[in-house]
């Protein structure tokens, strides 16, 4: 798959069957919503919860931002049903539940889903797999559920998510490898400002493209922290600048704030230049 640039800082999950949900998302400041079809519906609710996203579809209103609707897997009554009726749909991906293989992402691909596939990372054989789940053909990204991977694993919430480092980083590798999008996965305690700013910067050092969000008053803590500084716009602008006056004197090495630049350097400064451009252009 392609790359797609627009910024996925922060991911916000809505419940498909949250009337309210859906229509205040229509004003939040997200980069990309998950429609949730699947855990966060109840299994009473499931074929409404379809015609109301449906209905809130048609509606519209929801702007520029990334719209993902997370089915349920297709090995449920409903998962069928749920990818056929979003294909047709306007939306940017189909989030595919507890992915443990690429096969999984084939039956749903037979379904003729003319929109990119996404993957939720969240069990071991998942993990496990994440290379060749990474490299199938029609997946645009890795979503991580760190609560059910927790839940298999039998590890206990740490704040330094120490046990699911391992996870994240085999995701993260694969993900780069495929050259795909990877997001992190959910601070469950929402009103928990602080605890949310540590788990994001640390997504964030990990290499993360965003958080997935489960309540509005996280928006914007993901928003900025995901966000490159103004301190790194200004050093990838003074690296470019140095680098190529650097090539025009001869050189193939410059040095900016004592730490040499070299054009792996220039490249990473690109990408946060562009990285600033795209929020930039999202935001006007
Ligand atoms: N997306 C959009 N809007 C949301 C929202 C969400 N995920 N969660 C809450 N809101 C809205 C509420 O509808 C309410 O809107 P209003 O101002 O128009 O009344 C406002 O934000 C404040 O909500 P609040 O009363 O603080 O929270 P709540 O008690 O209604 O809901 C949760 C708390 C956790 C139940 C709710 O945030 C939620 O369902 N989150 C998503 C869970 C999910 O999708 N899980 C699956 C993936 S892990
Ligand atoms: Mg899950």
């Amino acid at each position: 798959m392609t790359q797609d640039h627009r910024p996925y800082r922060s991911v916000l999950y809505i419940p498909a069957s949250n009337i309210r949900a859906l229509d205040k998302a229509r004003s939040l400041p997200v980069d990309a919503i998950i429609f949730d079809l699947e855990d966060a519906v109840t299994p009473d609710q499931k074929d409404l919860a379809r015609e109301t996203l449906v209905g809130a579809l048609d509606e519209g209103g929801y702007g520029r931002r990334a719209l993902i609707v997370r089915i349920n897997a297709l090995d449920t009554p409903w998962g069928e049903s749920d990818a056929v009726t979003f294909s047709g749909k306007p939306v940017d991906g189909i989030l595919l539940p507890k992915v443990n293989g690429p096969e999984q992402l084939d039956a749903l691909d037979a379904l003729n889903v003319p929109r990119p596939l996404w993957a939720m990372m969240e069990t071991a054989t998942g993990v496990l797999n994440a290379a060749a789940i990474a490299r199938h053909r029609r997946l645009a990204g890795f979503v991580m559920g760190t609560n059910d991977l927790a839940k298999e694993l039998g590890c206990r919430t740490r704040p330094d998510r120490a046990p699911l480092w391992t996870g994240l980083q085999t995701c993260l590798l694969a993900a780069r490898a495929a050259g795909i999008l990877c997001i992190d996965g959910v601070y469950n305690a929402f009103r928990d400002q602080d605890g949310l700013r540590r788990e994001c910067e640390q997504g964030r050092d990990f290499g993360f493209d965003g958080k997935t969000l489960i309540h509005p008053a996280q928006v914007a803590v993901a928003n900025e922290v995901f966000a490159p500084s103004p301190s790194e716009v200004d050093l990838a602008r003074r690296q470019i600048e140095a680098f190529e006056k650097a090539q025009v004197d001869g050189n193939g090495v410059a040095v900016v704030d004592g730490s040499i630049v070299e054009n792996l350097h220039v490249e990473t400064a690109r990408a946060t230049l562009a990285r600033a451009l795209a929020i930039a252009e999202k935001e006007t």
